[in-house]
């Protein structure tokens, strides 16, 4: 087991395999859906998406692009996202006449992708779509229409996959679910 500190773990949400078989899949069927087109380019969120990012392109066997959007939403030391969402690393890039795909870790009240769909449209991509590996609707205070979703989850707190716990933990091959009583003490 990689995570040598077992304390913080309550429980093992989605085991490696169980998210690299569903990542095939939402990867075959982003491949189907952008048959059509050159201009897919995957926008990761960083940093919560890149683990997602790099397993589901190698799965897409459409030509593509990638770039890197670094959105912050926690004021400092925060564990809920406060709406207040910035901008801290933008697209390299400009998005005309792409088609966007938003590659997010997780979607939980919506402030963080409303304001990530709000911005990109602004740009005048050809499509704006979004993919993510996690989504938690019971948390949902802004809807946000999904295209691809990797699983529904319940209202708790996970890390691992990308997601961190205080920006440790993100390497885990697993998503699991952080003991309350010694994460939020
Ligand atoms: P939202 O703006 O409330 O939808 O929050 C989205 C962001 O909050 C994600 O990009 C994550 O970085 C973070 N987040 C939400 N839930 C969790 C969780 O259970 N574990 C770790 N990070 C989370
Ligand atoms: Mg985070």
């Amino acid at each position: 087991m990689i995570l040598r500190d077992q304390s913080l773990l309550d429980e093992i949400l989605l085991d490696a395999d169980t998210i690299q078989a569903r990542v095939a899949e939402l990867g075959a069927e982003i491949s189907r859906d952008y048959a059509h087109t050159d201009h897919l380019l995957l926008v990761c969120i960083l940093k919560g998406g890149v683990v997602f990012l790099t397993d589901l392109m190698r799965h897409i066997d459409v030509p593509h692009e990638i770039d890197f959007l670094a959105v912050t939403s926690y004021g400092a030391g925060a564990r809920e996202s406060t709406g207040d969402v910035r901008i801290v690393m933008d697209l390299s890039r400009p998005v005309q006449e792409k088609h966007l795909l938003i590659v997010e870790d997780i979607i939980d009240s919506g402030h963080t992708l409303k304001f990530v769909m709000d911005v990109l449209s602004a740009r005048n991509p050809a499509s704006i779509k979004l993919c993510t590996l996690l989504d938690k609707p019971s948390r949902r205070t802004i809807p946000i229409p999904v295209q691809y979703t990797g699983f529904q989850i319940p209202d708790k707190f996970v890390f691992g996959y990308g997601l961190d716990l205080d920006e440790k933990y993100r390497n885990l091959p697993f998503v699991g679910v952080v003991k309350k009583d010694v994460y939020f003490k």
